[in-house]
């Protein structure tokens, strides 16, 4: 059974949508029709995303190199993409970063500033300037990208599960403060899935596998695409009535964790 969404008409900001999730929830979007505005760091991988889209897709596609970091790069960002499209009908805060894995006594207070800055001052600050948007439009979707770890912890990652706990901290409260406004705010909460920040992490795709496959009840790593179809099913009208939540999809690893 195939499911096909119809995002004609619609369009979507993507921060951290040059590689991984976020690139292919930019193709997914495009697929259905929407107009994307991608964001993210990496102009290669940016102006690749829009050739990519563009050899099929008739949709427009815009690419902007942002430091989710920079309270300033952020408000820039929303404002040129409300310019370029006259609104923002669905955002999807997903820029993160793994940072230095080890026990907390080993990590020092950049490591811990870099972390919280990207995986969470970055949500903060999208949220912060895509709001005032869609209350002036009447309405709109947001979509923040938490993880696993956002609701479970894990030894070595105690500073990217903070963040990602407060990802879902923010989601809740600030869906609360638009639920009457039309405004869906939810988070998804991905386990292992194969991208440079996976691999990233543990020093190549084979390894990545090697180390976390064992622990998915379903016996494999999360292709992009499958959470890319979890965020297109949350910003879409089947899920009008879903708010505040966060989503864990993840093959089973949650519940075999617990
Ligand atoms: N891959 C996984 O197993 C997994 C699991 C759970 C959650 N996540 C989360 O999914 C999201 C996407 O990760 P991914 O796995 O696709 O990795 P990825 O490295 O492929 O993508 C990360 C994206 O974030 C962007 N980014 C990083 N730092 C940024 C900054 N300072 N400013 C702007 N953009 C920045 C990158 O440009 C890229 O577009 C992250 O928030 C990550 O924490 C990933």
């Amino acid at each position: 059974m195939s499911v096909t969404y119809n995002f004609a008409g619609k369009t979507v900001l993507i921060i951290g949508g040059t590689t991984g999730i976020g690139r292919a929830t930019a193709v997914a979007f495009a697929d259905a029709g929407a107009d994307i505005f991608v964001a993210g760091i990496g102009a290669a991988d940016g102006e690749s995303l829009k050739a990519e889209i563009s050899a099929t897709t008739s949709v427009a596609v815009e690419f902007s190199e942002v430091d989710v970091r920079v309270d300033a790069q952020v408000k820039a960002l929303v404002e040129r993409a409300v310019v370029r499209f006259g609104r923002i009908d669905i955002a999807f805060n997903n820029a993160g970063i793994p940072g230095k894995t080890a026990p907390v006594q080993d990590l020092e207070e950049s490591d811990y500033d870099l972390i919280l800055d990207v995986n969470l001052k970055g949500i903060f600050l999208g949220l912060k300037y895509q709001i005032p948007h869609m209350l002036a439009q009447g309405g709109g979707v947001i979509v923040n990208t938490a993880s696993l770890f956002g609701v479970m912890g894990f030894a070595t990652t105690a500073a990217y599960c903070a963040s990602k706990w407060g990802v879902i901290g923010l989601t809740n409260s600030v869906a609360l403060e638009v639920a009457k406004s039309n405004i869906r705010v939810n988070a998804i909460a991905p386990g292992s899935t194969m991208t440079p920040l996976l691999s990233g992490m543990f020093g190549g795709e084979q390894s990545a596998r090697d180390t976390v496959t064992h622990l998915i009840p379903m016996g494999r790593i999360a292709d992009p695409k499958e959470i890319a179809q979890l965020v297109l099913f949350l910003s879409s009208d089947a899920a009008s009535y879903i708010t505040g939540q966060a989503v864990v999809v993840d093959g089973g690893g949650f519940v075999a964790s617990a």
